[in-house]
């Protein structure tokens, strides 16, 4: 059902396991002014790219749940493909407000790729998923699929993002394999919120013209459809960023957000 908030104030919910979710944060952002973020990035338990379906599910339903007793939600989005790929679409059943995420744009490839050598990003929990896996099963003999999981280039990423300076061997290394491939594929799936935080870096250390994909776009089309955005609506701005655990980076990660126009930042509590 289409929900309509013309008057109140609009509440997105953005969880990640890391900052990989400010990725979509910072492209709807900008299409969409006058709306409140929360962004939850659940670092307690990062990284997610390991951790199994099961605790992934239990663990959305515990924040969400937590979540909406303290702030009027009108729509999650779940920045995380590794958290989508295997909650979504069971969590939906436990709330009322939407709930959309982010999952690997494998469909988009296929029609931009022309060598149909496609690259395909993206945490062990998403790769090993059933859905994913009948995917790639069902391209077999059509396409050629170059899987890459690396948990290291998901830590580069988020260190990348923390002011650490980022070695481009260290990401070569990852990518060894490809390189003795005869055919370079053309077209690369970005299937982890954190990818694009490197691209700059992927595009120097592969050759060029490679078009990169995330799902950013499926997530404003998506948006669209379900929330009536009233573009004259004050703005209020009440941006506050959740964390789950206080470590040694968390004034970076402050940092971070500040400059995002993020100025509350809480602890919460599982
Ligand atoms: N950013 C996440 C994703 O899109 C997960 C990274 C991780 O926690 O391993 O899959």
């Amino acid at each position: 059902m289409k929900k309509e908030f013309l008057t109140s104030q609009t509440t997105v919910f953005i969880f990640d396991s890391g900052l990989g979710g400010i990725t979509i944060y910072n492209y709807i952002k900008n299409i969409f002014l006058n709306i409140n973020f929360i962004y939850l990035l659940d670092n307690k338990y990062f990284p997610y790219g390991n951790k199994s379906k099961n605790f992934i599910l239990q663990r959305l339903i515990k924040i969400l749940q937590k979540i909406s007793l303290h702030h009027d939600i009108t729509l999650v989005i779940i920045a995380c493909n590794t958290a989508s790929i295997t909650s979504l679409p069971e969590l939906k059943k436990y709330f009322s407000f939407p709930i959309i995420g982010v999952t690997p744009v494998i469909d988009l490839a296929i029609t931009k790729t022309k060598n149909k050598i496609i690259g395909f990003l993206a945490t062990n929990t998403t790769l090993q998923n059933y859905k994913i896996q009948n995917k790639i099963h069902l391209l077999k003999g059509k396409y050629i699929i170059k899987i890459i999981s690396s948990p290291k280039l998901v830590f580069l990423a988020e260190q990348k993002l923390l002011g650490d300076k980022i070695i481009l061997n260290e990401i070569k290394k990852i990518f060894f394999s490809w390189y003795k491939l005869k055919i370079f594929p053309d077209t690369i799936i970005l299937g982890c919120t954190h990818f694009p935080l490197i691209k700059n870096e992927l595009k120097i250390i592969f050759p060029k013209n490679i078009k990169f994909l995330d799902a950013k776009k499926y997530i404003i089309y998506k948006f669209k459809q379900l929330i009536k955005y009233n573009k004259n609506l004050s703005n209020t701005k009440k941006n506050i960023v959740y964390f789950t655990k206080i470590d040694k980076n968390i004034n970076k990660i402050k940092n971070i957000f500040l400059k995002i126009n993020f100025h509350m930042f809480k602890k919460f509590r599982t």
